[in-house]
């Protein structure tokens, strides 16, 4: 069977990373069909919109989608295209594994977390204004329904990998009513659960913790702006943002990406690590039911760079964006 997969390439780096995880996703012996629709910084300059109709159009219809990064301007300009996309789409969680990869120097070796990010609320609802000239208000919408769901996909993410604890990440000393509604509903969730281990910690601390000792974390779920920053941090402990993958999850549809950005810095040059990007395609396999394929291209991606020969710059190597992916394609076929 071929499967129906929407593919956007986005901004920057993007194209590259998506050519490549596209290679290997080819090579792992699942059959795909293809939709190649646009989004981003670009096309907004062609189309006059950065997320067309017909890009959102096709993603309904597949249900399913691999996408490269996608740039927002900064300050000004059109809202960002990839929290647009969760929120159309009701992508409520964002599911980004941290898990230490074999080779690639970094503070820790043995790091396996789950950061559960909520996906369509908190300050990224985008409900802004000006109550008069220099005082500005951002929303910050917490909801018992919202809560209710992401918690509740955490723990489920829990049982489906074997975890043992779910901590609810929160600033409920400071955040009163919209931290404390949040956790008042983790609470009454955590009692459907009672295999899993449930705790609570204030999102600074956890910053430090995560540092200091990740080991002490398991699945860690929260808002979505504590999400993105300490999903950011989880990226660093396992050894950068090339080699963090994730997965957008709604009750219909699924869009598979990078934690990444456009990295405009090393856009077209050949120098981005396509791995966050393969790996979220192997997120996207075990989506599909393609339990196999998925451990073959994950434990190829592995094999390659623990040889660290043809690894990208970010791991110390001189391969690019496409060599790497050749090599891994060898050794699938190999
Ligand atoms: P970024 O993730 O693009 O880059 C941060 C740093 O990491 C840069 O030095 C970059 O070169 C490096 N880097 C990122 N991905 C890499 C890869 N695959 N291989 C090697 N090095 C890599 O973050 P930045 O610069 O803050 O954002 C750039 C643009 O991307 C912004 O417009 C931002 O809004 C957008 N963005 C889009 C996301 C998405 O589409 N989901 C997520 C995060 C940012």
């Amino acid at each position: 069977m071929n499967y129906p997969v929407t593919i956007i390439p986005g901004d920057g780096i993007g194209p590259e990373v998506c050519q490549a995880a596209r290679l290997v996703l080819e090579a792992s012996g699942v059959a795909f069909e293809w939709h190649e629709h646009q989004a981003g910084m670009e096309v907004a300059n062609r189309y006059g919109t950065p997320l067309p109709q017909e890009t959102v159009d096709s993603v309904i219809r597949d249900g399913v989608a691999l996408k490269g990064p996608i740039g927002t301007p900064i300050g000004t300009g059109f809202r960002s295209v990839n929290v647009e996309l969760r929120k159309t789409l009701d992508l409520y969680a964002n599911f980004r594994p941290a898990r230490s990869i074999p080779g690639v120097e970094s503070r820790y070796q043995d790091v396996d977390l789950i950061v559960i990010r909520e996906n369509t609320e908190g300050l990224y609802s985008g409900l802004e204004h000006i109550v008069v000239p220099g005082v500005v208000e951002s929303l910050r919408v917490i909801t018992e329904k919202g809560s209710e769901r992401i918690v509740r996909f955490a723990f489920e993410t829990a049982r489906k990998y074997g975890r043992k604890k779910v901590t609810a990440v929160h600033k409920a000393n400071i955040l009163k009513l919209s931290d404390g509604l949040f956790l008042e509903i983790a609470r009454r969730v955590a009692r459907d659960y009672p295999d899993i281990a449930y705790e609570e910690a204030i999102v600074d601390a956890t910053a430090m913790k995560l540092v200091l000792n990740p080991a002490q974390f398991d699945v860690l779920v929260m808002e979505n702006l504590f999400g993105d920053i300490i999903s950011d941090l989880t990226s660093g402990l396992i050894g950068g943002l090339g080699l963090a993958p994730s997965a957008n999850i709604g009750e219909k549809y699924a869009v598979f990406e990078a934690v990444h950005g456009s990295a405009p810095d090393i856009a077209g040059k050949g120098l981005a690590n396509p791995t966050a990007l393969i790996l979220s395609g192997v997120l996207m396999l075990r989506h599909l039911g393609e339990m196999e394929a998925a451990d073959r291209v994950e434990k190829a991606v592995h094999a390659v760079i623990q040889e660290k020969k043809q690894v990208t710059r970010d791991l110390g190597g001189t391969a690019s964006t496409m060599d790497f992916a050749r090599a891994v394609v060898e050794k699938l076929q190999g």
